[in-house]
């Protein structure tokens, strides 16, 4: 099969990996918006242009003909280039703009749970004008501003984290009608986040390993939101989650999955990617993203047992039941190499070099450019490292080799998979179980 891959990072790194891996795989076509040396090696056709243009995408795809697609970022999905290759009969194992209103609208996503009366959505109001907005707010306590549009990760204003008091909130809110039209004011969970991310062909919904991200830049949880340092997981469970918390995960993914079947009277096809949060009244929806995660693809795909390649053609043609997907039963840990004053003001255009790798450590380029054989760092998270192994402890070693063999003007997290962080949230969550009790 030929088979054409959107995006240039390291989620599409693993992806052009997984891709190509698979006997089914004759070439890979690559439309990227930018260098990528890993998945350069990978392709047979790389591109560069911008990918969020979907006419530019399908003057690419008539010229080259692969027999599917699938998007790597949220904003071509947004901007309907699966729409687009769908009317030159190119299907794609991503959601239609439609659809993709599930990451790319939180009212939308919002409305469509209460609507459909799925569990899992805090007490919210969309406004479209300032009115009644202030009342609102202080009335939930603590609250998030949501814009209603993608923002590249800078649409989510948690009272707390990124404003103080209730007007401050509320005028970024003002700020946000300005731009979607729209915003969402929600009440603020408080818990432990974890990603499920799921396989979805509009009927079925098969999970992947719940992952844990961490989006501040330092130690510690402290410093600026990024697009992710770093992300973990365990043989079977998160040690924080109970069996019934992912139940009830998926059974909101799979509620969800139906309610946009009736809503917009079409299968989901793609990646339903819950943030969920673990709260101290059972598991809350933060938001969803039509699409794999970034740093999440790395440990869930380093695990994926089964052939990629067919369990994309099964989401294009709606047989995800008749696979039997598995992941192998191992702990993972990725860490970020990024670029030193990232995510505010990073380095770029330096050089750096990576020393000698164990096996065992897999390493994936993000924002990198090849100039005359020397890597260059191109601004935004530079290479992820995942090291896999029987047990937490051996993953985050793995990891951290391969983040210390990095020679240039970069950063990363240390802590990111150590058991003295695991264990903070840990406690976390028991103490707000053991107040229910109370
Ligand atoms: N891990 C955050 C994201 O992919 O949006």
């Amino acid at each position: 099969m030929k088979i054409l891959l959107i995006g240039n990072g390291a989620r599409e790194h693993i992806m052009a990996e997984k891709l190509t891996k698979s006997p089914r795989c004759n070439e890979l076509f690559v439309f990227a918006s930018g260098m990528n040396p890993g998945i350069k090696k990978l392709a047979s056709i790389y591109h560069v242009g911008n990918y969020n243009n979907p006419d530019e995408v399908r003057v690419f795809a008539e010229q080259n003909k692969p027999d599917f697609a699938i998007i790597g970022p949220e904003n071509p999905i947004a901007e309907g280039v699966v729409d687009e290759l769908d009317k030159i009969g190119i299907p794609s194992a991503s959601p239609t703009k439609a659809l993709g209103q599930l990451e790319s609208s939180k009212s939308f996503t919002r409305e469509l749970l209460a609507k459909y009366n799925i569990p899992g959505n805090p007490d919210f109001k969309t406004f479209t004008s300032d009115e009644g907005m202030l009342e609102y707010a202080k009335s939930l306590g603590d609250f998030v501003v949501k814009a209603d549009g993608l923002h590249g990760g800078k649409g989510v204003l948690v009272q707390g984290d990124h404003f103080d008091t209730a007007e401050e909130g509320i005028e970024s809110a003002i700020k946000f009608i300005a731009s979607d039209g729209h915003v969402v004011i929600e009440e603020k969970f408080v818990g432990q986040e974890f990603s499920l991310m799921s396989f979805a062909d509009g009927e079925n919904v098969i999970d992947m390993p719940p992952i844990q991200d961490h989006k501040r830049a330092f130690e510690g949880d402290t410093g600026p939101n990024t697009g992710g340092m770093g992300t973990y997981n365990y043989p079977g469970n998160l040690p924080f989650l109970t069996d019934k918390d992912l139940v009830d995960a998926h059974e909101i993914t799979v509620q969800t999955a139906k309610a946009l079947k009736k809503e917009l009277g079409k299968p989901y096809k793609g990646i339903m990617y819950g943030g969920f949060i673990a709260t101290k009244n059972g598991v809350k929806l933060i938001e969803y993203n039509a699409r794999l995660g970034d740093p999440e693809a790395m440990n869930a795909l380093v695990l994926l047992e089964t052939d990629f390649v067919d369990i994309n053609k099964a989401i294009i043609d709606g047989n995800l039941n008749e696979l039997d997907i598995k992941f192998s039963n191992k702990a993972t840990v990725c860490k970020y190499a990024v670029p030193e004053g990232y995510p505010t003001n990073p380095v770029k255009g330096v050089e750096f070099t990576i020393g000698e790798l164990p096996d065992e450590v897999k390493k994936y380029f993000a924002s990198v450019n090849e100039v005359d054989g020397r890597l260059i760092i191109g601004g935004s998270r530079t290479i992820a490292f995942v090291g896999i192994g029987d047990t937490i402890e051996e993953a985050e070693k793995l990891a951290q080799i391969g983040v210390e063999a990095v020679d240039g003007p970069v950063f990363y997290r240390k802590d990111i998979g150590t058991q003295e962080l695991i264990q903070k949230r840990i406690d976390m969550m028991k103490e707000l179980r053991n107040d229910v009790m109370a």
